[in-house]
């Protein structure tokens, strides 16, 4: 098969995270070449873990306009206008509705559907002017179903595939193709961090894994190449789906 990634511009967002670091492994390996951001320091890692990759790193906040617009013009200046962005920083408060504040629904709003709205928006007229490009978003099983004690979070993984769903239609006369991941449980410090807040991780992790009919949760590695087939041109003619990553979650 033609190798649809070498040299073609990717925008990695939460890049220092479990996803986003095997989405940039899996890209390096192809010859892409990456932008990778993340609001942790530690994104500058990558660089000395991946040295043969075409890579540059940027620290920023992708909830905030400034922080979007520095990320984009440092990547811009290293390899030119963004072919590919996957928007995959993403934040979990896990309570019930009437536990969670303004300011968790905020923050959660912000860091999942806000920060896919900025990046889009700062992406898409480049991709217009060019007449192609794509954008992945890293979507949940809580894009499409209620999950106890998630409530800000299945509201703000909803919107983004409904964002998903938006942007499709309105773009694919432009050549620009946009679609979500929609994972079940993924083996990240984003699932750690979940586990350590339960009474009991270990029930927790057992629960986790029983609540996916494979009987397991996924491996980073696994979420990185569903994300970069959407991405790439192997789904040319894909545009405003949903690929659950999920060992059948969805499916029941
Ligand atoms: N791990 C799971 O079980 C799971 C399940 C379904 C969906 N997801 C989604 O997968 C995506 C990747 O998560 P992960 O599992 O790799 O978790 P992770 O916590 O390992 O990585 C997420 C990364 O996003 C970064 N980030 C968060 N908010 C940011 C912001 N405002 N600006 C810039 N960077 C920010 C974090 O610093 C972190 O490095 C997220 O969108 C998450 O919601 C995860």
């Amino acid at each position: 098969m033609q190798n649809v990634i070498k040299d073609r511009i990717f925008m990695v967002t939460g890049a220092a995270g479990g996803v986003g670091r095997a989405v940039v492994k899996q890209l390096a390996e192809q010859g892409a070449k990456i932008i990778a951001t993340d609001i942790a320091e530690n994104v500058h890692d990558l660089a000395k873990d991946f040295p043969e990759a075409s890579l540059v790193t940027v620290v920023g906040d992708v909830s905030k306009s400034s922080d979007v617009e520095n990320i984009f013009n440092v990547g811009e200046e290293k390899f030119g206008p963004v072919e590919s962005l996957i928007s995959n920083a993403g934040y979990m408060i896990g309570k019930a509705l009437h536990e969670t504040s303004e300011e968790d629904w905020d923050a959660v709003m912000s860091g999942n559907a806000k920060s896919f709205f900025l990046c889009a928006k700062r992406a898409l007229p480049n991709m217009l002017k060019a007449g192609k490009g794509s954008i992945t978003a890293t979507g949940s099983i809580s894009s499409v179903v209620g999950l106890p004690s998630q409530a800000a979070y299945c509201a703000s993984k909803g919107a983004v595939l409904q964002l998903v769903r938006q942007l499709a239609v309105e773009y694919a006369a432009n050549g620009i193709r946009v679609n979500a991941v929609g994972p079940g449980a993924i083996n990240t410090p984003f699932l750690t961090r979940y586990l350590a807040g339960l009474p009991d991780p270990e029930a927790g992790a057992k629960a986790v894994k029983d609540a996916h009919p494979m009987k397991r949760w996924a491996e980073p590695e696994e979420v990185a190449t569903s994300l970069i087939f959407l991405a790439s041109d192997n789904a040319a003619f894909v545009t405003g789906h949903i690929l659950m990553v999920d060992g059948g979650y969805v499916a029941g």
